[in-house]
């Protein structure tokens, strides 16, 4: 089993890892936005001059003066609006104009100075009140609904039914490292330092809207101070940086303050999703509906695909998913850690407890009935999948044979509860240069994006492996769309597809030495008189994968403590057991599925960015107002995973697992709390006042 301290951690806790903002480049120039304070509506009108008048102020930039760009769709975009091209506001917290200054705190200043008026503001429409609409653009990836079978026949022979509403809240992503970017042009040749989670989707998007050659926009971020999601697409803050640095000649600066994230780079939208189950009175499931609608703003018609899991985890002769939005008015949201399955297990896994309850069937038990031999709605085997082992095994390492209906100790009502964790596999291409030198040192370089999950220390793990060196041998280059493009840290893809890509490389290197497992690289380099050999090495989905269910699964086991006077909930220990395929750094992989377990904590009981309905606005814009968890807030936490490999989803056997972790949590935490309380508390999160 290994298990790898990663490479970046000194640098890192040093602090000589270099971040986005960190980058000194001369001659820089700072930006601040000034942006907008209705919900929708059209910019009247805006009195630059005080700004301009202000110290240091080299240009304020607005639609009247803004080069005008093509349009580009989301995604790359984060939101199809690019900033300044037009007088319409779709957004509070939009752009509406830059300030360019000799310093951050002379843009900042001026920022406030430009005084904007607006016409035609219109009145917000609610989550509640907005018009539910199948969404008729494409979704986000899958189709929005899929049916198979008859739903209403299979609830008709059931001899139990549940039926249920259940809701999540709008979360922000909140990465402690702020989207930052530094742009500057050279003739046609433009390069950013910018905190994304994607140098390639970022490249991408710029050469789009700058209409030059992806070659000519280097992208670089060795370091993301967390994403999330957050940064996985294109947000306004690098489009206006590269904008401004070309409309300026200069090197341009734009960091966005902690408010500006609340608006400009996404969340994750609250749901409001019904489920459906009908079951025979041993369980079995004869029918599952799960039709959702999530908050989408005005400006794209971003859908959050919650309904996934409902496809793919039971057997039922019958199942209809459908995913509609509401588009009201609000900034866009976007994917966040995790999306789709995060959300949506909420209402899955909470309706599977109350259909647990209502026949009298142990909860684990109802699952493991009701496990199916290929995926329920294609029909297609599954590539791996040991749920029934984490099931299992999670019951094992939890003590949950000891689960008694009431438990309390003193004042603290306990509650036992479970859920089951999954996650779509998505995958995507990777690629990846290997350099063995003569004196054995190996490089290898990759465009992928070091986003905190580890992945240095992954690609170490393989290289070694596969040359047959250690892995201290190997130093890991990242971060820069000079080397060889990664798809992105996104969609818990890198460990199934960049590895893959550095086996394929690595590999070829072994080829070219005609090299024997356990020959010496340096030895066979130097006897052949070169200084080093390279390899480039690539991987991309093939469409085998198409013909099985690729998915990631886990059991997660909670206990919380309620206080019976105060509501008080306390989660003193958490088991999570998961199958995801290869695990390559034990390390890193628990290490992940701690800080997504985490992340589920504050789904369940902390997270809740409130919107001011008349405002269209997001009211608290900091890290005070929106509450995650911190360490007193978090018992122990046990991972494990089963041992399997999947060389279908990819050839190193491996499937990602960043955000694996998050889903199940808050489920598990629901039910764990109807356990001990009797309530049932179907609004994500659960805060005390839900509970007096
Ligand atoms: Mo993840 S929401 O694709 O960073």
């Amino acid at each position: 089993m290994t298990s790898l301290i990663r490479p970046d951690g000194p640098a890192k806790l040093t602090g000589a890892a270099i971040y986005a903002a960190d980058t000194q480049v001369p001659d820089v120039v700072h930006a601040a936005l000034t942006t907008a304070t209705i919900p929708f509506g059209q910019v009247a009108s805006i009195d630059k001059s005080a700004a301009l008048a202000a110290p240091g102020v080299l240009d304020v930039i607005d639609h009247t003066n803004v080069p005008q760009l093509p349009p580009l769709t989301s995604p790359p975009l984060g939101h199809s609006v690019i900033p300044l091209q037009t007088t319409q506001v779709h957004y509070d917290g939009q752009p509406v104009a830059l300030v360019l200054a000799s310093t951050l705190e002379q843009a900042q200043h001026a920022a406030t100075l430009v005084s904007v008026s607006y016409s035609d503001v219109g009145t917000p429409l609610a989550f509640g009140q907005g018009a539910a609409v199948i969404p008729s653009g494409p979704a986000v990836y899958g189709p929005p609904v899929e049916r198979t079978g008859d739903v209403d026949a299979g609830l008709a022979r059931a001899d139990k039914v549940v039926q249920a509403t259940y809701t999540t809240s709008d979360r922000h992503h909140s990465p402690i490292e702020p989207s930052a970017t530094i742009a500057w042009w050279d003739d046609d040749q433009l390069t950013v330092h910018s905190s994304v989670q994607s140098s390639s989707i970022a490249q991408g998007a710029l050469a789009g809207l700058f209409q030059i050659p992806s070659e000519h926009v280097r992208v670089i971020c060795p370091y993301v101070g967390g994403g999330f999601g957050a940064k996985g697409y294109v947000w306004p803050h690098l489009v206006l940086a590269a904008v401004a640095a070309k409309a300026s000649g200069r090197a341009v600066k734009l960091v966005m303050t902690r408010a500006q994230m609340f608006s400009l780079s996404g969340h994750q939208p609250e749901t409001s999703q019904t489920v459906t189950l009908g079951a025979t009175a041993d369980g079995k499931l004869t029918a599952i509906r799960h039709h959702s609608i999530n908050a989408a703003a005005r400006v794209d018609m971003y859908t959050e695909m919650t309904t996934g899991g409902s496809t793919w985890l039971y057997d039922s002769p019958a199942i209809d998913t459908e995913l509609r939005v509401r588009q009201v008015d609000r900034p866009q949201p976007t994917p966040m850690r995790a999306p789709a399955e995060g959300p949506g297990l909420v209402a899955l896994e909470s309706a599977m407890d109350e259909l647990a309850v209502e026949l009298g069937i142990d909860p684990v038990e109802l699952r493991v009935i009701n496990e199916p031999p290929a995926d329920p709605m294609t029909g297609k085997p599954f590539s791996a999948r040991s749920l029934v082992q984490c099931l299992r095994q999670g019951a094992e390492r939890f003590g949950w044979a000891d689960r008694k209906p009431q438990m309390r100790d003193g004042n603290s009502l306990i509650g036992w509860g479970m859920a089951v964790s999954s996650m779509n596999g998505f995958r995507g291409s990777s690629s990846a240069r290997v350099r063995v030198s003569s004196d054995g040192h190996v490089v290898v370089e990759a465009g992928m994006q070091e986003i905190g999950s580890g992945l240095p220390a992954m690609i170490q793990v393989i290289a070694a492996e596969t040359l047959g060196c250690a892995p201290s041998d190997v130093e890991v280059r990242h971060g820069d769309t000079a080397f060889p493009p990664h798809m992105g840290t996104i969609g818990s893809m890198s460990s199934g597809s960049l590895s893959a890509a550095v086996q394929d490389a690595a590999s070829s290197v072994m080829e070219k030495l005609q090299a024997q497992p356990g020959d010496s690289l340096a030895g066979l380099i130097d006897a052949a008189g070169l200084e080093f050999v390279e390899s480039d090495g690539s991987w991309a989905p093939g469409a085998e994968g198409n013909e099985y269910s690729i998915r990631t699964y886990g059991a997660v086991f909670v206990e919380v403590r309620v206080d019976a006077d105060l509501g008080l909930v306390r989660v003193p220990r958490i088991v999570g057991v998961y199958s995801a395929g290869r695990i390559i750094n034990h390390l890193a992989a628990r290490s992940q599925m701690t800080g997504g377990i985490i992340w589920g904590l504050g789904q369940a009981l902390l997270e809740k960015s409130v919107l001011e309905p008349n405002l269209g606005r997001f009211l608290s814009r900091n890290l005070a107002g929106y509450v995650v968890p911190v360490n007193a807030d978090v018992g122990d936490i046990d991972v494990t995973f089963i041992e399997e490999e999947d060389r279908i989803a990819s050839p190193v056997g491996a499937k990602g697992i960043g955000e694996l972790g998050a889903t199940g949590v808050g489920p598990a935490i629901a039910n764990a709390i109807h356990h001990a309380t009797g309530r049932r508390i179907r609004s994500l999160p659960i805060r005390i006042h839900d509970l007096l």
